[in-house]
């Protein structure tokens, strides 16, 4: 089956770092379907030859270890370029003249990839429907939606009906790269394809849950951007969220688009929204010091680069467990991790007596840099008495699999070729994220509620969170996990 990729925004910085080096690589390892063609648009006026040569050292850059040139020349082939404007009707019917002629008659399947910048989305996609692109009896047509999806409720609905004039919800994949992650996907795997944690996967067991991502990186060039955005937009709406959403939900019947998808707008429906004071109370927010001279971030910027934010989950599964979210920029190292914190044992008879204070067992998924799991529990100390020390099993990825883990994009835009759109956000699952994010963002327009805290780059947000944890009797379980 014969397919088109159109990449709108071709030019843009997503193309060359992610959509394009992610079809290389699944050229290169023989997963692209045949018949593949990538079509560029963007208003640079280039030649195919140009815009494959651009592509050609972009790509070199970002697959350093597996380029090679003669797979680039059996790939490049395939790439084509459409120079025109999202500005202009006109150019979305000499686009689509393009593409006819390129495909000449096969039906070929068509992906276009919105990869411009977001305030052309709509226009994008009022013109691709008069230009009749997304009709599907031409063969089947999808389209492709990256992040930011809207800045906040009333923005995403827009959006959704936007593209609901045009699209029908079936033809629409939003991009949450974190779901192409393959260690977010094993959440599912190491949940439902192993007998032994679902039974101890609830309030009964589990004290709390962490969900740390934590970035060593600043916001460096994309301050611009970021200023206006800030950390909750930028990753509790949308990364966090799916995380929680994967660590809490049900298990769905099969895996399959609409079951993996309600399951997780359940968990998103069973959050509770915080309320104004609950704000004040349950979050925090942070700035890294140096944030204000980035280029691009105003000199008085209140813009959060560091939050906590503390959800609850109203059901029978986790009535009472805290879900406690936490991201930075400029933090001690990148890590991704969930932490399932379960409760003590009920009663202590080793060293200390029963009130001792023993660590609980804990369950880490890392999620990034050093991908695996650890149960971590306490054992026995060798030759001195009945001491005891927590001590872990440590699963990692690289120890057990060669190979090194595939870019997210890699698994996304194979499984948009091929109609699986499990991994994408559905229209109402974006819409209830903006519903848990939006009091907290609108509480947080008053100044002191809660109050910025600024914080030394390299460490691990500022001191409130740690007093914080300390006043929920909990402790942040802050860790670099060492990459072998
Ligand atoms: C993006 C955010 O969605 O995710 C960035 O806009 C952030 O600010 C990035 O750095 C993190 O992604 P990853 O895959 O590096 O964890």
């Amino acid at each position: 089956m014969a397919h088109t990729i159109v990449i709108f925004g071709a030019s843009g910085d997503l193309t060359s770092r992610k959509l394009v080096p992610a079809l290389y690589e699944l050229h290169r390892k023989g997963r692209l379907p045949e018949q593949t063609r990538i079509v560029g648009f963007s208003r640079t006026k280039l030649t195919n030859e140009a815009w494959r040569e651009k592509l050609a050292e972009s790509t070199a850059h970002f697959v350093p270890g597996t380029f090679e040139t003669s797979v680039w020349e059996t790939f490049a082939p395939s790439i084509f370029y459409h120079a025109g404007d999202v500005g202009q009707a006109d150019t979305f019917d000499s686009l689509r003249g393009c593409l006819d002629q390129l495909e000449a008659g096969s039906g070929a399947t068509r992906v276009y990839c919105l990869a411009t910048v977001p305030r052309l989305y709509e226009p994008a996609i009022a013109r691709m429907g008069s230009a009749g692109m997304a009709d599907q009896r031409r063969g089947n047509s999808r389209i492709v939606i990256e992040k930011p999806f809207g800045t906040d409720l009333p923005s995403a609905r827009c959006l959704n009906q936007a593209l609901h004039q045009v699209f029908a919800e079936q033809q629409v994949y939003r991009i949450d790269h974190y779901l192409g992650k393959e260690t977010v996907q094993n959440v599912l795997v190491l949940r439902f394809a192993n007998g032994i944690f679902e039974p101890i996967w609830n309030r009964n067991y589990v004290d709390h849950v962490q969900i740390t991502a934590a970035e060593a990186l600043a916001v460096g060039h994309r301050g611009d951007y970021y200023d206006q955005v800030g950390v909750l937009r930028d990753m509790f709406q949308n990364h966090l969220l799916q995380l929680l959403a994967l660590t809490a939900m049900e298990a769905p019947a099969q895996f399959e688009a609409d079951a993996v998808r309600d399951e997780k707008v359940k968990v998103l429906r069973a959050i509770r929204p915080l309320t104004r004071e609950e704000v004040f109370t349950d979050t925090l927010r942070g700035q890294y010091r140096k944030y204000r001279d980035e280029p691009g971030v105003a000199a008085d910027s209140e813009t959060a680069t560091f939050a906590v934010v503390k959800l609850q989950v109203d059901n029978w599964r986790w009535q009472g467990v805290p879900f406690l979210l936490r991201s930075g920029k400029a933090m001690s190292c990148r890590t991704t991790q969930i932490v399932i914190q379960f409760r003590q044992a009920p009663h202590m008879m080793f060293e200390g007596g029963p009130r001792a204070a023993y660590e609980a067992n804990r369950l880490v998924i890392q999620v990034q840099p050093a991908e695996g799991i650890q149960l971590h529990f306490h054992t026995k100390v060798p030759d001195a008495g009945m001491k005891l020390r927590l001590t872990d099993l440590d699963f990692t990825f690289r120890d057990r699999f060669t190979g090194t883990m595939p870019d997210a994009y890699q698994r996304l835009l194979l499984d948009v070729m091929q109609g699986d759109a499990s991994l994408f956000a559905r229209a109402d699952e974006v819409e209830l994220a903006w519903k848990i994010i939006d009091p907290i963002q609108a509480a947080w327009e008053n100044p002191g509620w809660p109050p910025i805290a600024l914080y030394e780059a390299g460490g691990w947000g500022p001191p409130s969170s740690t007093e914080w944890m300390c006043r929920q009797c909990r402790e942040w379980f802050d860790s670099c996990p060492m990459l072998k």
